[in-house]
């Protein structure tokens, strides 16, 4: 049976490609999903993708995982800082997640160093643009398939 991975885009992610390059990059959200479909078929992961700008869509997208999810692989975006609803969230289904983060978020602003949504998953991949999303993705599937 293959592992079923749902993959969490937060606010601004849909603005990649346009949204500050020199942090970013310039690649595109769709891009991204792209190379974690490709990533996915190889390994032989079935995988859902989903972005909001909402606090309250992310919170039931990741209610409506349970039943079909294995895990989680969520980029919170600003939410990262200061959502305990979010938090609440993962900690509620109880899905292993792993957070990931296109900047190394430790390297930038004070605000960004802390993270509520960390504590509640298996770990934190940062600073390495869209591969960050692949390497999680790679992480989370090794950690399940050795539960
Ligand atoms: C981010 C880092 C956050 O601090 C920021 O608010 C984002 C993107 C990242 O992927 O590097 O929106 O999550």
């Amino acid at each position: 049976m293959s592992v079923k991975v749902l993959v969490i885009h937060g606010p601004n992610l849909n603005l990649l490609g346009l949204r500050e390059p020199e942090v970013y990059g310039s690649i595109t959200l769709e891009e991204i999903n792209q190379r974690l479909r490709a990533h996915a078929a190889d390994k032989g992961i079935e995988l859902r993708t989903f972005q909001s700008n909402h606090e309250g869509a992310i919170i039931e997208a990741i209610h409506q995982a349970v039943g079909w999810a294995d895990g989680l692989v969520i980029n919170p975006g600003a939410y990262t800082h200061y959502s305990y609803a979010i938090r609440d969230a993962i900690a509620a289904v109880g899905l292993p997640a792993v957070e990931v983060h296109l900047s190394n978020v430790q390297a930038r602003e004070d605000f960004r160093h802390l993270s509520v949504i960390s504590p509640v998953c298996l770990g934190q991949i940062a600073g390495f643009g869209w591969h960050s999303y692949v390497l999680g993705l790679e992480a989370l599937r090794v950690k399940l398939a050795k539960n």
